[in-house]
């Protein structure tokens, strides 16, 4: 008979085991860290404070009541901690326990840490690697992932939700980290699907790889990129015609392994809020906000049909270069992520010239539109950056319903009322210049660089329609490029509010934001907004 100390202390030390050494020797074999082991590298030493390390499963068939199938903690280690000082909630699903399959105990966990994240402000962080439900305990684990995605749902826009997969999650698994702001995965080690390649094998009669149907390069870069081809990932990659181009990656970004994912994590955590009513963080910024970037004068080629990129203007601006992109590898035509300016963090959003010359499609809209809402609801100021000709015409785009979802890009910066900056670069074409946070759509601050143009389409294809069949064509176009390829018909009528020198850009930038740090803006009233999904 032990005395209740050593119980406690006994539990304890099976807790801190997980599934045994056996097991925890096959998750280092594969390359992976264990739940307690990502814990301590993703949160500041001695910070962790562990909930419910005595939560035991309750199931009683299938043998499951024996004494050697209760594991202390079961298979989720839960609680909170800080990472560089700042509160965040964590849940780690431990594959040594019944390869970290969520029984009703396991989503309790989850759920108490996050009732507590909401109530306090502080945000949650998922450390995904697991086997789905509980196969033992039927509904009650069902049930406990709907408890989670409830709150998934509840926490959204309220405090920030980070998923990281970290190894297999699928079935029912996958709609929380689908429910977060940020799905992050682990190359190689990770994946996500609705069903495995033997459901899919016995359902479709397709012959697909764990790898190709829902590892990190599927879920981060598989994009429907000109005309609606995309890259098949199957074993010889190979263009393939696809009418309904795919529509928005599931996984935002992948890293090499554990480690690298989970420094990454503490990177990223550093650009957000606490909650959507903490004000965007600002850090000790050792880059002078008044830097002039001469480079940036002459980085825009003088012919307007050459490319150059986009990156080149956000790190030549940003402090210290440092620009943590959101699904670099997805609908490069647009580039999103996070930076800061004199030490605030700012979400940045350019079209990208260097890729189908930066025009909008479905994929680059929908991306946009997603980065442009988390940006909103976290108060993150926006800057946008534009060199847009147009959205991309073509049957693979209107069939795949480019005008519903280039929409949702409008309706985000629309309704955005965080502080708004943009500075046209070039191109400004068409509708696409209304939707590339406009003055219309209440840009705050909105800049010209001497290269923009600002016009209903560029001067071939204006002169085709409106001197159809008249002769001296070049003439005509010569006209329409004096008349319209400079910022002054946007500058006459306040549309900018002014033509600045690139390389001041950044001083600009870093005093508008000074100045908008107090900006109060509301939308009407109402139960929510009805995006067009
Ligand atoms: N419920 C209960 N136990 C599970 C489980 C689940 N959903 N998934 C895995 N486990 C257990 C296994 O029985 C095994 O137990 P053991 O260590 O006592 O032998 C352990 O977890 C590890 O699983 P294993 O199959 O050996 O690992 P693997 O790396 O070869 O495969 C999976 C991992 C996830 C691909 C595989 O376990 C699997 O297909 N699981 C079921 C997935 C599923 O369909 N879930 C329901 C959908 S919501």
């Amino acid at each position: 008979h032990l005395s209740v100390q050593d119980r406690i202390e006994e539990k304890r030390r099976a807790a801190l085991v997980g599934g045994g050494q056996k097991r925890i020797d096959a998750q280092h074999k594969r390359g992976k860290l264990t739940a307690r082991e990502r814990i301590d590298l993703l949160m500041d030493p001695e910070s962790f404070v562990e909930y419910d390390m005595f939560v035991e499963h309750r199931c009683a068939d299938f043998g499951m009541e024996a004494d050697h199938n209760k594991y202390p903690g079961d298979s989720v280690v839960t609680g909170q901690g800080r990472i560089n000082g700042r509160l965040a909630y964590v849940f780690s699903q431990d594959f040594t326990v019944f390869g970290g399959s969520l029984s009703g105990a396991h989503a309790q966990k989850i759920c108490k840490i996050m009732d507590q994240a909401m109530m306090v402000g502080a945000p949650v962080i998922g450390l995904n690697d697991s086997g789905g439900a509980r196969i033992q305990e039927g509904v009650e684990s069902l049930a406990g992932y709907a408890d989670i995605f409830l709150r998934n749902v509840m926490a959204s826009g309220v405090v920030p939700q980070i998923s990281l997969i970290m190894g297999p999650c699928a079935g029912g698994a996958v709609y929380s980290p689908a429910l977060t702001d940020f799905t992050f995965m682990v190359k190689d080690t990770s994946y996500l699907f609705i069903t495995g390649p033997d459901v899919v094998k016995s359902v479709t009669n397709e012959d697909v790889t764990q790898e190709e149907l829902g590892g990190a390069r599927t879920h981060t870069a598989v994009s429907g990129n000109k005309r609606g081809y995309y890259f098949s990932i199957t074993k010889t990659p190979k263009c393939v015609i696809c009418p309904w181009v795919p529509q928005s990656c599931v996984a935002h970004r992948a890293f090499e392994n554990d480690v690298d994912a989970l420094l990454n994590l503490r990177n990223f955590f550093n650009f957000l809020p606490l909650s959507n009513k903490d004000p965007a963080p600002v850090t000790e910024c050792h880059d002078p906000s008044d830097r002039l970037v001469p480079g940036l004068d002459t980085l825009v080629p003088f012919e307007s049909t050459k490319a150059y990129d986009m990156l080149d203007i956000i790190h030549g601006i940003v402090d210290e270069r440092d620009f943590f992109e959101i699904m670099p590898n997805y609908a490069k035509n647009i580039v999103v992520g996070f930076a800061r300016m004199n030490g605030r963090t700012v979400g940045i959003v350019g079209n990208q010239p260097k890729v189908a010359s930066g025009c909008l499609d479905i994929n680059s809209s929908v991306k946009g539109a997603r980065f442009v809402r988390f940006c909103d609801a976290f108060n993150i100021p926006i800057i946008t950056f534009v060199d847009v000709p147009g959205f991309l015409p073509g049957t693979a785009q209107e069939y795949g319903g480019i005008i519903r979802h280039g929409a949702k890009l409008l309706f985000a910066f629309a309704e955005a009322t965080v502080p708004k900056i943009t500075v046209i670069t070039r191109k400004a074409y068409g509708g696409a210049y209304d939707v590339m946070s406009s003055k219309h759509l209440r840009g705050d601050v909105n800049y010209a660089w001497p290269s923009a143009e600002v016009a209903v389409m560029g001067a071939k294809g204006a002169v085709q329609i409106i001197f159809r069949g008249k002769e001296n064509q070049a003439e005509a176009e010569a006209e329409y490029v004096e008349t319209f390829a400079n910022p002054f018909p946007a500058a006459v009528r306040g549309f900018v509010d002014d033509i600045i020198q690139p390389s001041t850009t950044r001083k600009r930038i870093c005093r508008d934001l000074e100045v908008l740090a107090s900006k109060k803006q509301t939308n009407p009233w109402k139960k929510h907004a009805n995006i067009p999904l």
